[in-house]
């Protein structure tokens, strides 16, 4: 072993002011008082699925189209006989228990439950896994991104063939996220036989020939909620959006790009591989999307 590690630190990471609660087992507990079973399946296997929803001035945004994800990534891992419409209910408890009127996000997170280790499922009856917690969220920490832009860069997409499911196995997004921090930009792209298809927590639009841009929602990306909600706000604008792959040899045509996410909500991307986008600065389309997402939220 390379680096001195701790090997008994098991204990969840304390919360420096206040206690968080948060929902596991179905109740609600101190979140550092939770400890989850190390033969869980999302722990040893990664046979799990999450959802990051953001809350603003305490209230849950797009909740019923997490869970809707949610509940599609189940059917596809074949979580049988589930359906996780409580959870808006207890997103919504964790954001009143914990105090966060403001901006906050709830992680969910689902595994297959606590099993002996075995590929193979556990028998049918083993409950699934159920956890859930809310923290603070500093909006403040990426307005400058949002305004003045980010950079980009791109990799090789060496994720499976399923990213439209929510799971927990983000090896790979892991990797390419932190070689965007080494590197000093906001995010890494996926590419795949030459296709941007989206970003490391992130999807991916152009603007080319005056018309948005965007990979189809298939299964080489994930089908992100700010991604829908941006198409409907340019239906709505009469930007003409075509779901289509965009090649990476198409950035020199790109007049803008950005990002989309629930944390990242709509982020201007100046540059991808040192080459700026465009003439390098924010784009009117991006900066309409984005005054149109601040009035849908608001
Ligand atoms: N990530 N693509 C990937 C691979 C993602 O992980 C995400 C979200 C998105 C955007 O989806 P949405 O608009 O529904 O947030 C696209 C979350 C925020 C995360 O992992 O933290």
């Amino acid at each position: 072993m390379k680096r001195k590690q701790k090997l008994h630190n098991l204990k969840p990471i304390k919360s420096k002011g206040a206690i968080m609660i948060a929902y596991y087992d179905g109740k609600f507990s101190a979140k550092e008082e939770i400890f989850i079973s190390p033969d869980d399946r999302g722990f040893l296997l990664a046979d799990g699925l999450y959802e990051v929803v953001r809350s603003y001035n305490g209230k849950l945004f797009c909740m019923e189209e997490h869970i809707e994800r949610l509940n599609y990534g189940a059917r596809e891992l074949r979580l049988e006989n589930t359906d996780f419409s409580s959870l808006g209910e207890i997103a919504r408890q964790l954001l009143e228990k914990n105090n966060l009127q403001g901006d906050a996000t709830v992680y969910l997170q689902v595994t297959r439950g606590v099993a002996a280790r075995k590929h193979a499922f556990p028998a049918a009856q083993t409950p699934l896994t159920v956890f859930a917690s809310a923290s603070p969220f500093d909006a403040g920490k990426g307005a400058a991104a949002r305004r003045d832009g980010g950079t980009a860069i791109t990799l090789p997409d060496q994720r499976w063939a399923r990213c439209d499911m929510k799971t927990i196995g983000l090896t790979a997004n892991v990797l390419a996220n932190q070689e965007a921090v080494e590197r000093g930009v906001k995010e890494a792209l996926f590419v795949r036989d030459g296709v941007i298809l989206e970003g490391t927590h992130t999807n991916f639009f152009g603007v080319m020939d005056g018309c948005l841009v965007t990979a189809p929602a298939n299964n080489y990306i994930l089908g992100g909620i700010t991604r829908k909600v941006t198409i409907e706000l340019a239906r709505e604008l009469d930007i003409p959006v075509k779901e289509k792959p965009v090649f990476v040899k198409d950035i020199p045509q790109l007049a803008e790009a950005f990002i989309t996410g629930t944390t990242t909500e709509i982020m201007p991307i100046i540059s991808i591989d040192n080459a700026p986008v465009g003439d390098g600065r924010p784009g009117p389309v991006t900066i309409k999307l984005q005054e149109a997402y601040a009035k849908h939220i608001a």
